[in-house]
């Protein structure tokens, strides 16, 4: 027995010709909140229907609270809340209305549900706007007080922050925290922001292209992150070249015409400095940096890298 809420094995989907998801191996801890990141399209949205069985697996497995989720739907489901692109809201009812046929249908049974749910998102209970003349903002609110209304172990929520505010995202990011940190509750969250993720995750996976690429917690991802020095010079041809016969199989990467980087701490800079310069290579900066998570996905992900 392990403590994964959600474990996927192999878990593919191809649409037609196109591998959309590839033999994935995802695993969301219980109380955790995992980030599955990736660019549009790279498959995160058809992971996170598989799971919640909206689309069909073509092959492989989804194991929820450590079982099969096949003929285990019923059982299964009422455990989880969640946001899968935009829910089928009434336009001509209000929030407040339109949660409460979702409750009845679902057959939430504390009455203040509606009233709490509502509350945790900043929404007001029982006003008179229509769901039509919501901004895109308070749609999502809303869309999320849907997800925790039923008070689910685990929350499953498809890019949830699209659309809200710098306000309201810290709000909404304060609130998940809140809901894993204090209540043990499971989130398995999607977006194509990274700093998003590095702000809100203890967990995530990176998808691209339908491959996860790397799975691992936030803090051991942050401890990868190298050190290099940045050198800002007039020519990063002209400096490689003086570079590798002064300091052969020296690691660097030359970012652009006068951007380059050293990633050996063990070189002697003043030396590297001095070459550049009896070489008539004009030196305008030299710093040590921390290779951001940014750089590191890049790198990962061939080049393309996540905004
Ligand atoms: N119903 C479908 N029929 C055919 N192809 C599909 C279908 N749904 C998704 N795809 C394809 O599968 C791939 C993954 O799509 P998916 O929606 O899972 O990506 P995503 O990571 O959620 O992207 P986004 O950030 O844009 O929401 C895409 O290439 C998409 O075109
Ligand atoms: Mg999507």
């Amino acid at each position: 027995m392990n403590d994964f809420v959600i474990e996927t094995k192999q878990l593919t989907k191809i649409y037609g010709e196109q591998t959309a998801v590839s033999k994935v191996n995802l695993h969301v801890k219980k109380g955790r909140i995992y980030g599955l990141l990736g660019r549009n399209g790279a498959g995160k949205t058809t992971i996170m229907k598989m799971v919640l069985g909206l689309t069909s697996i073509t092959s492989g497995e989804v194991q929820l609270f450590g079982k099969n989720i096949r003929g285990q739907e019923k059982r299964i489901y009422p455990r989880i809340g969640a946001i899968i692109e935009t829910p089928g809201f009434y336009p001509n009812l209000t929030g407040t209305e339109n949660l409460e046929i979702f409750a009845k249908l679902r057959g939430t049974s504390r009455p203040d549900a509606v009233k709490n749910a509502l509350e945790v998102v900043g929404l007001p209970y029982k006003d008179k706007k229509l769901f039509s003349k919501y901004s895109l903002g308070m749609k999502q609110r809303l869309g999320i007080a849907n997800a925790i209304m039923h008070d689910p172990e685990l929350l499953i929520l498809d890019e949830p922050i699209n659309g809200l505010d710098p306000i309201g995202i810290a709000e909404i990011r304060k609130f998940l925290q809140d809901l894993s940190k204090e209540r043990g509750k499971t989130i398995l969250i999607s977006s194509h922001i990274l700093s998003e993720i590095d702000l809100l995750a203890d967990d995530i996976g990176i998808i691209h292209e339908g491959n996860l690429l790397e799975e691992s917690s936030m803090d051991e991802l942050r401890k990868k992150n190298q050190k290099y020095v940045l050198f800002r010079v007039s020519s990063t041809a002209t400096a490689a070249r003086i570079l590798e016969q002064k300091c052969g199989g020296v690691k660097y990467r030359i970012e652009d015409d006068n951007v380059m980087r050293i990633y050996d701490m063990d070189i002697d800079l003043s030396m590297v400095n001095q070459a550049f310069i009896t070489n008539n290579i004009g030196v305008y900066e030299s710093s040590v940096c921390d290779e951001s998570l940014e750089d590191y996905f890049k790198e990962i992900t061939g080049g393309v890298g996540i905004a």
